[in-house]
């Protein structure tokens, strides 16, 4: 959701900062646009739509050795050129990129903008405005100005600013959005995501709220909100150019899909020590194991692997699992037990909705652990734990191998928890082992491309709507599955527990709708199929995808069979696949869904 990035200090800025821009492309945008300069000239350009837009506006002449860029994914007024980034104060001097939102842009405008007149409809110009009447106002220079306008400024933002007057220097600062400074020789960059500029440079720094960061060629010069020098170490990011690149595949969504055996087996030499044990920071696993209930609070496909892992977790600890939606969370806090313990669920670490949820935690002073891809990301740095996914860049928007890693970060967790309770449950487990299975078995499933290709155009080539039906983890499945099919494929697409059609939602099936249950539960498969015939005698077009232990001659989709715990893992593996056939055969472009946007940094 909307991307920065910038650089300082480099010939042909202008390259440097497309290609910046494509490796953001992921996060979501409905525009994007540049700003490029030297000593003698400058150049502002703008398209809507996607950056080969943009790159194709740029002629020979358009050069710098300083510039910004951005990726706009539209929240105060539409997508179009005039509210593409970046900005320009009234008297054009000034130019700035901006993510997040300003909560107080309606009282700018009053207070210090009262006879101005604006280009766009966008939060963005209120600000670069306040900057350039807080010079004129107050006889402040440029840095001073924007100091004072983040003072100023409500809501999340991260700023990046070029004085034309002075070409040598971007202005940033941040608040609840991401920014980073990258280090290379004689040049500083900028940008939302280490990804960005990968290839100028692995040396980064972060940058806290409130901070804003003076950047040149040189040198940059953090400073917090009160004005005092703040210094702080560079890392090294831990990512691989070839990580980011889709390599031989038409789509990322795909090359993510096939990484989830990889991604398993990794987690397990991650966390496995020598002497085949789970390696956890014991401050963790005793701070859980003492708590009464734990709170899984996520979002979207994260929400999903919340509630696929609630039952393992339970089993493991026998310490109660509520999963909660961030966003009605955070507005909505049901009364909590004595002891509770959170748990955020993010693949990005920056996700708005979380994120609020996880202030007020901290406020109330009880214990958090974030489980995230992206080291160093907000809810990472704000919660007292971190576990990483360590499932590598997931860029297509449709989150696949995060979600399975979730789900495997947290059985190896309850595992640490369990054995330190000495649960039996946990004790009988050897999650390791079990994940190995679940790697071969998800290499299984996906060697079965060609079959889940034709059968997603047998059932779903001309639907409107189609239904994932199950019970227990089948139906959190259900969801995940219905989640990833009309996020891509733009099919109405719900997922039901199977016992519940009956009470309301049958009365949706007509000829020809297609019913997808999953059943991978010894308990209640016999159920889900009985509500498969139910729908089938009205008209559903049923598949099954079943676990090789409950499977029948006529069931469509075999799954290996793996710990009844874990069947998660595998079968939505199959759903996967559906939902990315179903948007190729559709015509639609696989990584990049319509309206959506990979990191969510708003409410
Ligand atoms: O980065 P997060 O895991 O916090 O993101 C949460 C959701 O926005 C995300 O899972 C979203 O639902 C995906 N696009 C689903 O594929």
């Amino acid at each position: 959701m909307c991307g920065i990035v910038g650089i300082v200090g480099k010939e042909h800025a202008e390259k440097i900062i497309i290609s910046g821009l494509e490796r953001l492309e992921y996060r979501g945008y409905d525009s994007a646009g540049l700003f490029v300069a030297d000593t003698q000239q400058s150049h502002l350009i703008k398209a809507q739509g996607r950056i080969k837009n943009l790159s194709d506006k740029l002629t020979q002449d358009v050069q710098g050795t300083i510039g910004i860029g951005h990726t706009r994914w539209a929240t105060h007024g539409k997508p179009s050129e005039n509210n593409a980034h970046p900005h320009t104060s009234e008297n054009g001097r000034l130019v700035l990129v901006h993510n997040g939102v300003i909560e107080n842009f309606e009282e700018i405008r009053q207070q210090y903008l009262a006879n101005d007149s604006f280009y766009g409809e966008t939060d963005t110009e209120i600000a670069v405005h306040l900057i350039a009447a807080l010079m004129e106002q107050e006889q402040l220079a440029t840095k001073e100005a924007f100091q004072k306008a983040v003072q100023i400024i409500q809501g999340s933002y991260a700023f990046a600013l070029v004085d034309k007057e002075a070409p040598e220097t971007i202005y940033v600062a941040k608040n609840k959005s991401p920014l980073l400074i990258g280090i290379g020789e004689n040049f500083h960059v900028i940008c939302s995501d280490a990804l960005a500029m990968l290839d100028q440079t692995n040396h980064f720094v972060e940058i806290v709220d409130g901070e804003t960061v003076t950047v040149t060629a040189d040198a940059f010069q953090i400073e917090d909100a009160k004005g005092n020098l703040v210094y702080r170490e560079s890392y090294e990011a831990q990512l691989d150019l070839t990580d980011i690149e889709k390599g031989t595949y038409p789509y990322y969504m795909l090359k993510e899909v096939d990484e989830q055996p990889a991604v398993m087996r990794r987690l397990i030499q991650t966390y496995e020590d020598e002497q085949g044990n789970v390696q956890l920071d014991a401050s963790l696993v005793e701070e859980l194991a003492a708590s009464d209930r734990i709170y899984i609070v996520a979002c979207g496909t994260s929400y999903n692997a919340g509630l696929a892992a609630k039952k393992f977790i339970e089993t493991m600890t026998h310490i109660p699992v509520e999963a909660h939606l961030s966003s009605e969370f955070g507005y909505n806090m049901p009364l909590l037990s004595k002891k509770p313990f959170f748990i955020f669920l993010t693949q990005s670490g920056e996700t708005a909705d979380s994120r609020q949820v996880l202030v007020q935690i901290n406020q109330l002073g009880y214990p958090s652990l974030t489980i995230t891809n992206v080291a160093g990301s907000t809810l990472s740095r704000e919660a007292k734990h971190t576990l990483l996914l360590h499932a590598g860049p997931e860029i297509a928007v449709a989150s696949t191998k995060a979600y399975t890693a979730q789900i495997a970060v947290m059985a190896i967790l309850a595992q640490g928890v369990g054995n330190y309770l000495a649960i039996e449950a946990a004790q009988e487990m050897d999650i390791f082992h079990e994940l190995s299975l679940v790697a071969t078995a998800m290499e299984t499933m996906i060697s079965e491309k060609a079959v889940i290709s034709q059968l997603t155009e047998d059932y779903l080539s001309n639907t409107r709507n189609a239904f994932y039906i199950g019970r227990g983890n089948d139906y959190y499945v259900s969801s995940e599955a219905a989640l990833k099919l009309k996020e891509i494929s733009y099919i109405q697409a719900e997922g039901f527990a199977a016992g519940e059609l009956k009470h309301g939602t049958i009365a949706l099936i007509e000829e020809g709708t297609p019913v997808l249950g999953i059943i991978t539960d010894a308990l209640t498969g016999s159920h889900t199929r009985g509500n498969l015939k139910e729908v089938e005698s009205r008209g559903a077009k049923t598949l099954v995808i079943v676990s090789e232990e409950f499977a029948r001659p006529t069931d469509q989709l075999v799954l290996p069979n793996v710990h009844p715990l874990l069947t998660a893992l595998v079968s939505v593996i199959p759903t996967q696949l559906i939902a990315y056939f179903a948007t190729l055969q559709r015509g639609y472009d696989v990584d990049k869904p319509r309206n959506l946007a990979k990191s969510v940094t708003v409410e």
